[in-house]
């Protein structure tokens, strides 16, 4: 089914964020290309163009300091992406990380058998094309491949389907390097990859993507308690990245969805044009982890209290699991507007704009002479050096100004100079702000923490 008819009819069309608009803008503006595109394609891999590398590591930046800089108790890590594959039996994944797989024999399209009608399950029907299903059979959903030169069982050895494990193995290594006590939580950002059946929706569900995993480690008997505390803080994240709170929901993990390591797990839910969809995950783990790790590493990872007579425990691990990959594509799904503007009494003049936090909008400042003569350039580049140094910057001085103020709409950058024959007279600029397009004339000295002050009291208006 086309995004268009699964979210709005065709009347409702203009001025609504589809998949299909949300793909396009990203791919044209040069946010996310198709990876190898040249040779047709890769499935489930994208490249981040200029403008996307720059939205992804501000999403990673916000996040990174909001779970390490904004806690004395957390800190950071960034483990590799090979590890041991004993890791990964201790962890359960060669056992248990599985989707249920089923082909069709006529048609050979491959499905998720938890994702297809029950009806078409029990009557092995195809639901595109009517014809034969094979059995349902579980499929292992790590990419696997060979370390040396030898390609035998003793050298196989996975890329990591999650950055958490990365962090178990070395929980004890940070206690002692760094005198952690309990509790307390290790972060990290890392690459994860997973051999997904089903890869639609651009960027959603991807076969390498990134993840921002935050591990935090209690005393057992408390674990519910920082449970109920860290939903509370993902919430307030969201929130005060501007993200429309109404698009936002919880969803608790009924018996049958629960991860073989979970003893509860709370989805944040995002309302994305295809409907909600899991963005981030609040996890109960328990002991589970340190205890397989224990069991099969032999060593000792158990916790030593030394203000409380050296008791000693497997703390229980709560887990914040968000994707990076998917959080960008929630802001710029979130971000997306198309507003009729009644400018020069048009009333078929439409701007997209994305609507991003000036925090993580990937330009931050659009610097545009009004014309390239009469020395205004010249300033201008000037006035950009200045500012280069403080904010992500960008430069235009091609086509009518109209233009280039829908061209920086469509980047979402926040703030717009213009430069002109008064500039060149008093000192002064024009000032444009995107989400209200409103203009004021600052002089240029007051320039930059003018707009630093914008971008702390910034409030999205729509
Ligand atoms: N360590 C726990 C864990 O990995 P998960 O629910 O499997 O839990 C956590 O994944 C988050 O990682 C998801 O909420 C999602 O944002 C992201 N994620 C998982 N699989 C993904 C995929 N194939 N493509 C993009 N993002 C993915």
């Amino acid at each position: 089914m086309s995004e268009l008819t699964e979210y709005c009819t065709a009347e409702q069309y203009k001025g609504k964020a589809t998949m299909e608009k949300i793909t396009s803008l990203a791919k044209r503006r040069g946010f996310v290309y198709q990876s190898s595109e040249i040779y047709g394609g890769q499935n489930g891999a994208w490249d981040y163009g200029p403008l996307g590398v720059e939205l992804k590591n501000r999403i990673a930046g916000a996040w990174w300091k909001e779970m390490t800089r904004l806690h004395d108790n957390i800190v950071g890590l960034d483990a590799a992406i090979l590890m041991h594959p004993r890791t990964w039996e201790a962890s359960g994944h060669v056992e248990n990380f599985t989707d249920p797989l089923v082909d069709c024999k006529k048609c050979k399209s491959r499905f998720r058998a938890d994702q297809i009608p029950q009806e078409n399950l029990t009557a092995k029907k195809c639901p595109d094309c009517g014809g034969e299903l094979t059995d349902t059979r579980k499929f292992n959903l790590m990419f696997k491949t060979h370390i040396g030169p030898a390609e035998d069982t003793a050298s196989i050895i996975y890329l990591r389907p999650e950055t958490a494990q990365g962090i178990y193995v070395n929980y004890k290594n940070i206690i002692q390097s760094n005198r952690m006590k309990i509790p307390f939580g290790i972060a990290q950002i890392g690459k994860a990859f997973r051999n997904e059946i089903v890869t639609k929706n651009f960027i959603f569900r991807t076969c390498e993507f990134e993840q921002m995993e935050m591990q935090y480690f209690v005393k057992p008997g408390t674990d519910e308690e920082w449970f109920a505390e860290w939903r509370k803080q993902r919430w307030a994240y969201y929130e005060k990245l501007g993200i429309k709170m109404d698009h936002l929901r919880w969803h608790q993990h009924g018996p049958d969805e629960l991860a073989h390591y979970a003893k509860d797990a709370y989805d944040i839910e995002y309302l994305f044009p295809m409907g909600w969809r899991e963005l981030e995950g609040v996890h109960n783990r328990t002991d589970y982890d340190l205890g397989r790790h224990t069991q099969f590493s032999g060593k000792d990872l158990q916790y030593i209290d030394q203000d409380n007579n050296n008791e000693r425990y497997i703390p229980y691990i709560i887990e914040t699991s968000a994707g990076l990959t998917r959080n960008l594509l929630m802001i710029f799904c979130d971000a997306y507007d198309e507003e009729q503007v009644a400018e020069k009494g048009n009333e078929d003049d439409w701007r997209t704009v994305l609507r991003f936090h000036p925090d993580l909008a990937p330009v931050t400042v659009a610097i545009l002479p009004l014309m390239k003569k009469d020395g205004l350039a010249e300033l201008a580049q000037d006035i950009r050096t200045e500012l280069k140094e403080d904010y992500a910057t960008d430069y235009d001085q091609s086509g009518a100004i109209g233009r280039r103020y829908r061209r920086q709409d469509e980047a979402g950058t926040p703030f717009c100079v213009t430069v002109d024959y008064q500039s060149k007279e008093d000192g002064t600029v024009t000032l444009r702000f995107r989400d209200s397009m409103e203009q004021i004339r600052v002089p240029r000295a007051e320039l930059s923490a003018r707009i630093r002050q914008e971008i702390k009291t910034y409030k999205r208006i729509k």
